[in-house]
C-alpha cells in the first residue's frame, strides 16, 4: 500500500477525452492500491499545490486547432514557474484524442514537459478517429501501469 497522490488534470470540450480518463481511471483501480490518492481535476481548476503534491500526474487532451486544448494550455502556463524548481523527474503520462492527426497535440505538450524536465512513465497514448476500443485498453494500462509503479516506488 502506498501513501502517495496521483493527479489526472484533463480537459474535454465535447466528452470524448472524458472517455479516455474514464478508462485511465478503470486501469487505477484495477491497480487495487487502496492507499493510492487519486484527484482528478479539469484543466481549467488545477493548481500548482495541486501538482506541487502530487507524485504522479497523468494529462488528458483533445487536439484543437494543431495543439493542446486551451485549457490544458492554460493550466501550463499557471503551473511552469511555480513547479519549475520543484518538480523535476515528476512522473508524468499522456494521452490525446485527436479527429484525425493528434502530432500537434503531443508535440506541444512535450515541448512543455520537457521544460518542466517530467519524466514519462510510458508513450503516450493516442486515440485517433474512430479506433476506438484499442487505445481505451491503452488508457487502462497507462492507469494501471502508473498506479502500480507509484505502489512499488518504481516511479
Ligand atoms: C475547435 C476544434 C479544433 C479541432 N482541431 C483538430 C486538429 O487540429 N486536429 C485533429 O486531429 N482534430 C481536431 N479536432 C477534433 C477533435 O480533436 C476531436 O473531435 C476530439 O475527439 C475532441 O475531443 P473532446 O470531445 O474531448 O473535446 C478539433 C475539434 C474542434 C472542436
Amino acid at each position: 500500500m502506498t501513501t502517495k497522490t496521483l493527479l489526472l488534470v484533463t480537459h474535454s470540450q465535447t466528452g470524448t477525452t472524458r472517455q479516455m480518463l474514464a478508462a485511465v481511471l478503470r486501469g487505477i483501480s484495477a491497480a487495487e492500491d487502496e492507499g493510492l490518492t487519486v484527484v482528478v481535476r479539469d484543466a481549467l481548476v488545477a493548481t500548482p499545490a495541486e501538482v506541487l503534491s502530487a507524485q504522479g500526474v497523468l494529462l488528458g487532451t483533445p487536439e484543437n486547432f494543431g495543439y493542446m486544448s486551451g485549457g490544458l494550455k492554460h493550466f501550463f502556463d499557471r503551473i511552469y514557474q511555480p513547479c519549475l524548481e520543484h518538480t523535476q523527474g515528476l512522473p508524468y503520462g499522456l494521452f490525446i484524442r485527436a479527429g484525425n492527426d493528434g502530432r500537434g497535440a503531443l508535440a506541444s505538450i512535450e515541448r512543455i514537459v520537457t521544460g518542466l524536465r517530467w519524466r514519462a512513465i510510458a508513450p503516450p497514448v493516442l486515440m485517433v478517429g474512430e479506433d476506438a476500443a484499442s487505445q481505451l485498453l491503452a488508457c487502462e494500462e497507462l492507469g494501471q501501469t502508473m498506479a502500480v509503479g507509484l505502489a512499488a516506488g518504481i516511479f
